[in-house]
C-alpha cells in the first residue's frame, strides 16, 4: 500500500571524491548508523515505500541498508556509470509507483520525518509540479544556488555560477519532491551541457519553470539538513545529531558530566536518574537502567546495565549483561557474552570474557576470568587467573555456589570447584575441588633454621 501516493528515491550511487577515502560515504556511521540509513528510516516511519540507486560499493551500501532498515519496504536499482543526479534519477525510472516522485539525496542524514511530511503536505496543497527545500547560508560555497526571480526559478551548480551567482545565499539543500507525469515527460531531456559534464537532476526546475509549471520552494534551518560531502562535514553534523540526542536525554533525566564530551549513538537507551561522567562513549544497542552511574573514561557497546548499577571509570565492557545493583571497575573490562546476576563486584584490573557471574559474587582484583560459570555468592581472591587456553582449546572452568578461590590461584580448566568448597592461596588447581573441601594445591614451605647466616657468609 502507498498511502500518500509518494514513492521516494535515494540517492546513493555517488563516488564520494571529496572525502578521499575509499569507503563509500555514506557507510560512515553518525552516532552508529550509518549515514545511507538516516533518509531510509525517516521515510519508513511514514511508510513511504523507497527506491535506492546503488553503484560506488553497490553490495556494501545495500548490505549496510539491510542490517539494519527495519520494517520499510525499500527496492534497489544500479546505477551502471555515475552520469549524475540527474541519471541516477533516471535509472530509478521503472520502479516508480505513485503520483509524486520525492528525491532525497542519500548525503542528507539530518532531515526528519516531520519536514518530509510537511514538504509532501504544501506540494499537495499548492498543486506543484517540483517542490524542494532550501536554505540560507552565510557561506554557501559548495551548493547548487537558487536563482529566484520574477516567477523564474533555477538551481545553479557552483562550477556553472557567474560571479556575481556565487554570491547568492540560497542554496539547494537536495531535497526535491516531483510529479511523476512532469518527470516521465522530462527527464529525458536533462543534458550535460555544463562545466562538470554530468546530467544534473536540478535542470528539472528549470525546465518545470520555464514551461510555466509551479515550482513551490520551502525554507529550512540549514542544520536541518546539512549535507555531507567531506570527513570534516561528516563531523559537524555527527555534532549536531549527537548534541540532538543528549538533550534527549536529560530532558528524560539523565545528568551529564562534562555532556560536550560524551558520544552517544542513536540506539542508546538510558533510565532516568542515571549520570554520565565525562569521555564516556555509549556505542550501538546500549541500555543503561534507572539511577546508574558511568564514571568517566569509560566505554559501553552493546551491553545491557541494570537499574542502580555502578561502572567505575576507565572500564570497557562490550557485548555483555550486567544485573541491578552491580558494582565494576575502575579499569575493568569485560567483553563478549560476559553476564552477571544482581550485587555482582566486579573490581580494578579485571577482565572476564565470555562468562557468566550470578548474584552476590564478587571478584574484587587484578583477575582474569574467562569461559567460566560461576555462581552465588562466590569470592574469587586477588589475582587469580583462568586458564582456559591450552594453546588448541577453550576449556571451561565452574566454580559453584558459596565457593571461596584464595588469591593468585591459576585455575587450569577444564575443572570444577565445588559448592561451599576453598581453596587456598597461591594453589594451582588441576583437578576437580569437592563441594565442601578445602585444595591446598602449591609446595610446602621449607624454613631452614640460621641459614641467613651461611648466605651471608658466602656473600663476603
Ligand atoms: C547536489 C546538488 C546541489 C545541492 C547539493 C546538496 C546536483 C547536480 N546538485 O550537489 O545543487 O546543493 O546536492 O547537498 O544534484 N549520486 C548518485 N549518482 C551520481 C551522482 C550522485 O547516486 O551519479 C548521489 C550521491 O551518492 C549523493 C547524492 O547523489 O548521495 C548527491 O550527489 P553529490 O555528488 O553529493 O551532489 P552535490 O555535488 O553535493
Ligand atoms: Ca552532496
Amino acid at each position: 500500500m502507498n498511502p500518500l501516493s509518494v514513492h521516494a528515491v535515494v540517492l546513493a550511487a555517488g563516488r564520494s571524491k571529496r572525502f578521499k577515502t575509499t569507503k563509500s560515504k555514506l557507510l560512515f556511521s553518525i552516532c552508529g548508523r550509518p549515514m545511507v540509513l538516516y533518509p531510509i528510516k525517516a521515510l519508513a516511519s511514514l511508510n513511504i515505500p523507497v527506491t535506492v540507486v546503488l553503484g560506488n560499493q553497490a553490495e556494501q551500501v545495500k548490505t549496510a541498508i539491510e542490517q539494519k532498515k527495519d520494517a520499510a519496504s525499500v527496492d534497489y536499482v544500479i546505477q551502471e556509470e555515475q552520469r549524475g543526479t540527474g541519471h541516477a534519477l533516471a535509472c530509478s525510472q521503472p520502479m516508480w509507483d505513485g503520483k509524486d516522485i520525492l528525491i532525497i539525496n542519500g548525503d542528507c542524514p539530518l532531515i526528519s520525518s516531520d519536514l518530509i511530511a510537511q514538504t509532501i503536505k504544501e506540494h499537495t496543497e499548492k498543486n506543484a509540479t517540483i517542490t524542494f527545500l532550501t536554505a540560507l547560508m552565510i557561506d554557501p560555497s559548495g551548493y547548487g544556488r537558487v536563482y529566484e526571480e520574477e516567477g523564474a526559478v533555477r538551481i545553479i551548480e557552483e562550477k556553472d555560477c557567474s560571479s556575481e551567482e556565487l554570491r547568492i545565499s540560497r542554496i539547494n539543500v537536495g531535497v526535491y519532491i516531483m510529479r511523476r507525469d512532469f518527470l516521465e515527460k522530462n527527464i529525458g531531456a536533462i543534458q550535460a551541457s555544463n562545466a562538470a559534464r554530468e546530467l544534473y537532476l536540478v535542470d528539472l526546475v528549470k525546465m518545470a519553470s520555464d514551461q510555466n509549471l509551479t515550482v513551490h520552494t520551502i525554507s529550512v534551518p540549514f542544520d536541518e539538513v546539512r549535507g555531507v560531502n567531506t570527513l570534516q562535514e561528516l563531523w559537524s553534523v555527527e555534532q549536531i545529531k549527537r548534541s540532538e540526542l543528549i538533550r534527549h536525554w536529560m530532558s528524560e533525566g539523565v545528568q551529564f558530566e562534562l555532556a560536550q564530551n560524551t558520544h552517544i549513538d542513536i540506539d542508546v537507551t538510558i533510565g532516568a536518574g542515571s549520570f554520565i561522567g565525562t569521555s564516556i562513549l555509549l556505542l550501538g544497542n546500549t541500555t543503561i537502567g534507572k539511577n546508574c552511574f558511568v564514571g568517566a573514561f569509560s566505554i559501553l557497546e552493546n551491553t545491557t546495565l541494570g537499574d542502580n548499577s555502578v561502572i567505575h571509570s576507565h572500564t570497557v565492557v562490550q557485548d555483555s549483561t550486567i544485573g541491578s545493583d552491580c558494582n565494576v571497575g575502575p579499569f575493568a573490562r569485560l567483553r563478549n557474552n560476559v553476564t552477571t546476576g544482581n550485587n555482582v563486584t566486579i573490581g580494578n584490573f579485571v577482565e572476564i570474557k565470555k562468562s557468566t557471574i550470578n548474584e552476590e559474587s564478587s571478584i574484587k582484583h587484578l583477575s582474569y576470568i574467562g569461559d567460566t560459570t560461576m555462581g552465588k555468592e562466590v569470592n574469587v581472591g586477588a589475582g587469580t587467573i583462568t586458564c582456559n587456553y591450552d594453546g588448541t582449546k577453550k576449556h571451561q572452568t565452574v566454580i559453584c555456589d558459596n565457593a571461596f578461590v584464595g588469591s593468585n590461584n591459576t585455575i587450569i580448566a577444564p575443572v570444577t570447584i565445588g559448592q561451599g568448597a576453598f581453596t587456598a592461596a597461591g594453589s594451582t588447581i588441576t583437578h576437580d575441588v569437592p563441594a565442601n573441601s578445602l585444595a591446598i594445591a602449591r609446595s610446602q614451605q621449607v624454613n631452614k633454621a640460621a641459614y641467613a647466616e651461611k648466605l651471608l657468609a658466602k656473600k663476603k
